[in-house]
């Protein structure tokens, strides 16, 4: 099948490459010209593990190509995917102006039959507005699908190609037939294609969205008590988690969700729901506990250093929202940063992958260190913010001849409180016993 996607963001090119590894040719359309260059000369734009190499072989095979005109983008094409930008506007709503002005262009381009896809997450409702843009400059016959994506980063090709679940929003049989035509390929496993009006598919996108926030936060919420209490989070998580009412998956604590998805998504919903005259109470509290949980070493490490971080060295491991990408929105990290250099103290800080782009944001506030252990030199303190992988077991004789202080505060749980009692640190996590050399129980 011949397929355009308008927007080689995240979504867009993980969309555009899958879909050209199951055999479809597949055109991706963008207005930044210098992005659709370092494409076409295989130079793939953002990371994600596993996705270069597909990248690079349908690039090859003349199944991908790139191109900055709508027009060609679209000519050929059965079916158009939208994967733009869908920023918050000032009130926190989707802002879907690039979503309608490209569907209003697509409306004057028009000649015969194709299937608009809305793949950005957008609020209910934006499927009618897109037809009618298209309307606006097109009288024959289309159809506007309403398909969200599920992506995980740092997984999104295996999510993109082995899916949970493929939900497709439209009452068009015609589009419906398409669809299916499209996804019959990614779904032979057994996993289901499920059908269902427009307006029901992009809700279904923020409430997946919004309930995993929600998920979260509950075990954040359950940790702070946990921390007060004497109780350890992670039996507990154990103990609720082998339910499956409940499920294992998400609910791990730690310092606040982040990412370019659950915080705009939850205020989306939050918005929306206004709007439509009902408040949305948990999500709002929500919001309100992951901003705290961000935070939540803070108090922590300042009690620790009696109110006084001047002059404090801290190394700092994880920048990115979570391992396996180098996203920084939204990143618990950036906050900590901030906090630190407000109150005085130095930072060095690594991430396998996100350090580029934080040195964009932040220039010489910080020092970058060259790997986990040279963050570490003269430290007065650990924090860990991203649970990479590489940090789980590191190299702890390196860590003491390293740093000043053998302390640590972890905002991802990563080592066995009883374990690294033994190795003499003063530990913090979330949730879990605080151990200190001298008093060993200390909560
Ligand atoms: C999310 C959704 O999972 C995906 O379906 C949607 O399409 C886009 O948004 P993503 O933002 O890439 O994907 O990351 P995800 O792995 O879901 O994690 C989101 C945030 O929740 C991260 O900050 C992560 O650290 C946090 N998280 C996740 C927890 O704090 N605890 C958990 O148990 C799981």
């Amino acid at each position: 099948m011949k397929i355009a996607v308008v927007g080689t963001g995240y979504v867009g090119l993980v969309t555009g490459t899958c879909f050209a590894e199951t055999g479809n040719e597949v055109t991706c359309v963008d207005i930044d010209s210098k992005k659709v260059e370092r494409l076409s000369n295989g130079e793939i734009t953002i990371y994600e593990p596993g996705l270069e190499k597909l990248f690079l072989r349908n690039l090859k095979e003349n199944r991908l190509q790139f191109t900055t005109s709508l027009e060609d983008g679209i000519r050929d094409a059965k079916i158009v995917f939208l994967a733009l930008p869908t920023p918050p506007g000032e009130d926190g709503s989707a802002d879907l102006k690039y979503i309608l002005g490209v569907s209003e262009e697509i409306g004057k381009l028009l000649k015969d039959y194709k299937v608009l896809v809305d793949k950005s997450t957008v609020p209910v409702g934006t499927a009618e507005k897109v037809k009618a843009a298209v309307r606006k400059n097109y009288s024959g016959e289309f159809d506007v699908v309403s398909n969200p994506e599920f992506l995980r980063e740092g997984v999104a090709v295996d999510d993109f190609m082995k899916p949970d679940r493929v939900v497709i929003g439209t009452t068009s049989e015609r589009g419906r037939k398409v669809m299916g035509d499209l996804y019959a390929p990614f779904v032979r496993s057994g996993n289901p294609v499920i059908y269902m009006d427009e307006r029901s598919a992009e809700l279904t996108k923020y409430a997946a969205n919004s309930f995993l926030a929600t998920k979260i936060s509950f075990m954040n919420e359950i940790a702070q008590l946990c921390e007060r209490v004497g109780a350890d989070v992670d039996m507990v998580r154990l103990g609720i988690g082998s339910d499956d009412r409940i499920g294992k998956r998400f609910l791990f604590p730690g310092i606040g969700y982040g990412g370019s998805c659950f915080p705009k998504d939850v205020q989306a919903l939050v918005k929306s729901s206004c709007e439509a005259d009902y408040q949305f109470r948990i999500l709002n509290a929500v919001m309100e506990v992951n901003e705290k949980q961000k935070l939540h070493l803070i108090p922590k490490i300042k009690k620790y250093f009696n109110d006084d971080l001047k002059g404090k060295h801290f190394a700092l491991w994880g920048l990115a929202f979570k391992p396996n990408t180098d996203d920084i929105r939204e990143a618990p990290a950036l906050y900590i940063i901030e906090e630190l250099l407000a109150a005085g103290a130095t930072v060095s800080a690594f991430d396998p992958e996100a350090m580029k782009n934080v040195q964009q944001l932040l220039g010489d506030q910080i020092h970058f260190a060259e790997n986990q252990y040279e963050a570490l030199k003269g430290a007065d303190a650990l924090i860990i913010a991203t649970e990479w992988n590489e940090f789980r077991t590191p190299d702890f004789l390196k860590i003491v001849t390293s740093m000043k202080n053998k302390t640590i505060f972890d905002g991802r749980n990563l080592f066995d409180v009883s374990a690294i009692s033994e190795l003499g640190f003063h530990y913090e996590s979330v949730g879990r016993r605080s151990i200190s050399p001298n008093s060993n129980h200390k909560n």
